[in-house]
C-alpha cells in the first residue's frame, strides 16, 4: 500500500471522479457544444485500464470512485468495469457511485445495485417535455424519467443534479423541488460553470444560486444540514415538503479550502482542478506497467494540484476558465 494522497495545502485526497467516455447521446447546451469532436477510440482506455488505474488510487487512499463521462452508461463495458470496481467495495474502497442523464437507465439499474452501487446522480434540468428537449438538444424525457424509476425500482437512491439557468429553467426550481420530494429524491441545485466553449452566452445564462435560495426561503423553511455526500454540495431540510435539498456555489459560495478529489479523464489523463488545464498523462505508465512511475506521477499530481478555481462570470463576461469541457473532465 503506497502512501495516502495528499495535497501541498494539506488536503487528503480520497475521492476519485473518473471519466469513462467523452461521448454523450444528449448536448447539453451548458455542458457540450453542438458539434463536439469526440476522442478517438484508440485513444481511450480499455475496461481492463480503467480497473488497473482505479486500483492504483484505491492502493493510495481514495475511497470513493464516482464514474463520469460524457454519458458513462453509453460506454462498452461499462457493465463489467462496475463489476470489478463494486467488489472493491469494503476493501478499501467506502463507495462506488456514478453521474448519469438516465437515457440508459433502464437497462443498467438492477446491475448497478447488484454490484453495490447505493445512489446515483442523475442530470434534470426541466420536467417540461419540450424544455427538456431544448435544453439537451433532442433528449427524451419520457425515458430518462422512466429510467429514474427503474432505478428506484432496483433500490437505488437517487439525487437529482439540475443547473440553474437563467430564462431557461428557473421558473421551474420549486416545481422540480416539490417532484423530488413527492418521489423521494435529493435534489442538488448547481451553478454554471464557464467550461469549454458552447452556444450559449454564459453571462446570459448564469443564475447566482444565492438569490435563487433567498427565494426558497421566502417560501419555505430551510434548516442548514452537516450531512454531507463527499462532493462540494451544502445540504438544507426544505421543513414543509420534507425535502433534502443541495446547493453547488462555485461562483457565490467558493468550496476548494474542502476539495478531496483529483479527475481522470477516458484517456488517462490525471486534472488536478476542474479550472485549471495542468495535467499529467498515467496512461502511459499504465499500458507499460510501471507501477513504480504510476506512484510517482501521482505525487507530482498532488504537488500540481492548485489551492483553488478563478471561475468568473460577471457583466464584463465569461470567458471559458478552460478550453475543455466538462464532458471531457468528468
Ligand atoms: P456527490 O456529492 O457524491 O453526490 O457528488 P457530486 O455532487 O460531487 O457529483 P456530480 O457528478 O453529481 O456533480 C454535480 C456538480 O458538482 C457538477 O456540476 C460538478 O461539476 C460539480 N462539481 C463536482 N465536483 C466539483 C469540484 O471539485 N469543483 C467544482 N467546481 N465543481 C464540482
Ligand atoms: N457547469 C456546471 N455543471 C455542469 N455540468 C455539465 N457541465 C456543466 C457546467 N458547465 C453538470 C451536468 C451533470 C454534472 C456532472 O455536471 O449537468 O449533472
Ligand atoms: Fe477542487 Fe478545483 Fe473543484 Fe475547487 S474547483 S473544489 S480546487 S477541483
Amino acid at each position: 500500500e503506497g502512501k495516502p494522497l495528499a495535497d501541498a495545502f494539506g488536503r487528503r485526497i480520497s475521492y476519485l471522479r473518473l471519466s469513462v467516455t467523452d461521448r454523450c447521446d444528449f448536448r447539453c447546451r451548458y455542458c457540450m457544444a453542438e458539434k463536439m469532436q469526440f476522442l478517438p477510440k484508440r485513444e481511450i482506455l480499455t475496461i481492463e485500464e480503467l480497473a488497473a488505474l482505479a486500483d492504483t488510487f484505491i492502493a493510495r487512499g481514495i475511497r470513493k470512485i464516482r464514474l463520469t463521462g460524457g454519458e458513462p452508461l453509453v460506454r462498452r463495458g461499462i457493465e463489467e468495469l462496475v463489476r470489478i470496481l463494486g467488489g472493491r467495495i469494503g476493501d478499501g474502497l467506502d463507495e462506488l457511485t456514478l453521474t448519469t442523464n438516465a437515457s440508459q437507465l433502464r437497462r443498467h439499474a438492477a446491475g448497478l445495485a447488484e454490484a453495490g452501487v447505493r445512489r446515483i446522480n442523475v442530470s434534470v434540468d426541466s420536467l417540461d417535455p419540450e424544455r427538456f428537449g431544448f435544453i439537451t438538444r433532442g433528449g427524451d424525457l419520457a425515458v430518462v424519467l422512466d429510467g429514474i424509476a427503474a432505478a428506484r425500482e432496483a433500490g437505488l437512491a437517487v439525487k437529482i443534479n439540475m443547473v440553474a439557468l437563467k430564462d431557461l429553467n428557473e421558473t421551474e426550481i420549486e416545481p422540480m423541488l416539490r417532484w423530488c420530494a413527492a418521489e423521494g429524491h435529493d435534489l442538488t441545485l448547481i451553478e454554471t460553470m464557464p467550461l469549454g466553449e458552447v452556444e450559449d452566452d454564459r453571462t446570459d445564462r448564469y443564475l447566482p444560486l444565492d438569490g435563487v435560495r433567498r427565494g426558497l426561503e421566502s417560501r419555505f423553511t430551510l434548516t442548514p444540514l452537516d450531512y454531507r455526500t463527499g462532493g462540494p454540495a451544502r445540504y438544507a431540510r426544505v421543513e414543509e415538503l420534507d425535502a433534502r435539498i443541495g446547493f453547488i456555489t462555485p461562483l457565490t459560495n467558493n468550496f476548494c479550502d474542502g476539495c478531496n478529489r483529483v479527475r481522470v479523464t477516458a484517456t488517462g489523463q490525471i486534472y488536478m482542478c476542474l479550472g485549471f488545464d495542468d495535467r499529467l498523462d498515467l496512461r502511459k505508465a499504465l499500458r507499460e506497467g510501471d507501477a513504480g512511475e504510476l506512484d510517482r506521477l501521482l505525487d507530482r499530481a498532488m504537488r500540481l494540484k492548485p489551492e483553488r478555481h478563478a471561475f468568473k462570470i460577471d457583466r464584463a463576461g465569461a470567458a471559458p476558465a478552460v478550453s475543455r469541457h466538462m464532458s471531457v473532465t468528468g
